[in-house]
């Protein structure tokens, strides 16, 4: 790089799972961060510098998020990072950050332990042992005490919102009858199934990520399950309905922001997203957004881009106003926001309340 592109720009990564199995994860949170990037240089960037925003495809494998994020760092020279969606993938970047003292933002990263590996990670979602109290309350307030739980204990995602889920609703009246597992990429679920469907359970949870979720959802109507269906953020895909079809109507899931919100924010973001990309964005295109956002907002702050300079902005922001609500990050870097509640009902996503923290 020229001394003099040096000082004109300001290089930010991005690691998504633009291809591979969670493909469309990926492809959402950039398609919201780079619309953020693009605004923020056409208005006038940031201190003065334009944004550039240098992306990463960890191909939704294993191994490869340390890799490109490592890469970002000792090659790219990035003064801070966005991504991953995914918490297994969120995991083994913030190590990589925290010790070169690189600032990194989740999007869509729930598992606690994400933020807890250091100071300079940093979300801008809730947490799941609040998403896993919100559909453990949720569930007993439609009367669902008997729950079979289904997790894929490949991803920290899945295994933590289980847990929590758990924890809540076994000290509220309710039980957990039948508890399975499966790992990411599995098709077949007929075995866990099957055993679900002996203990009759007043509801499924299914904690892991729609790719599975929707096939899991058409193989227990497949066995004659007719028990509702109910899921958290990692359901939250148009790829849900397609898999899924008339086996996923009437489940319900928890979500960072509807679509349906009147919101001005929302419904502002709702139609730049669809100009841009002729599409309807997801709760990861619009958190995807707001980390960027936020990142700008903190450099700005900062005034600088040096890396414990803009970890402290980046930890004293507060009621930020941003597309998912307004956000505050609290002393241990999550952002305290509520969730909502929606139903699958005609192949959409219906809003059915909103849960304050
Ligand atoms: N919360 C999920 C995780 O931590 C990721 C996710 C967020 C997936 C939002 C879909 C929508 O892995």
């Amino acid at each position: 790089m020229a001394p003099s592109e040096a000082v004109t720009e300001i290089v930010v990564g991005e690691f998504a799972s633009l291809s591979g199995a969670t493909a469309s994860f990926g492809q959402s949170s950039h398609k919201g961060t780079a619309m953020a990037v693009d605004e923020i240089n056409a208005a006038g960037g940031v201190l003065g510098k334009k944004m550039r925003l240098v992306s990463e495809d960890d191909q939704s494998k294993p191994g490869e998020a340390a890799t490109v994020v490592r890469k970002l760092i000792s090659r790219e020279r990035i003064v801070a990072l966005l991504g991953e969606v995914a918490s297994s993938r969120s995991l083994e970047a913030a190590p990589i950050c925290q010790q070169a003292g690189i600032p990194m933002i989740s999007p869509a990263s729930t598992n606690p332990k994400v933020t807890e590996v250091g100071d300079f990670v940093f979300r801008v979602c809730f947490i799941d042992p609040f998403q896993g109290t919100v559909l453990s309350k949720f569930a007993l307030s439609k009367n669902w005490k008997r729950v079979a739980i289904l997790t894929d204990v490949k991803q920290d995602y899945s295994v933590g919102l289980s847990q929590f889920f758990k924890a809540h609703l076994s000290v509220n009246g309710g039980t957990v009858v039948s508890e399975q597992s499966y790992s990411s990429g599995d098709k077949d679920f007929k075995a866990q199934l099957t055993a679900i469907k002996g203990t009759t359970p007043d509801v499924i949870l299914a904690s892991g990520y729609y790719t599975e979720s929707g096939l899991i959802a058409l193989q227990a109507r497949e066995l004659q399950i007719a028990a509702p269906l109910i899921g958290g953020d990692g359901w939250d895909s148009p790829s849900l309905v397609e898999v899924g079809g008339k086996a996923v109507e009437g489940s319900f899931f928890s979500n960072h922001f509807s679509v349906e919100d009147p919101a001005p924010a929302i419904q502002t973001f709702l139609k730049k997203f669809n100009d841009k990309y002729h599409e309807q964005p997801d709760a990861m295109a619009a958190l995807g957004y707001d980390s960027a956002m936020i990142l700008a907002d903190a450099i700005k702050r900062a005034g600088t881009t040096e890396g414990p300079k803009l970890r402290d902005a980046l930890a004293a922001t507060k009621d930020f106003s941003a597309v998912t609500g307004k956000i505050t990050l609290n002393p241990q870097r999550n952002a305290d926001k509520s969730a909502v509640m929606l139903e699958v009902r005609n192949g959409q996503f219906k809003y059915v309340e909103t849960v304050a923290p």
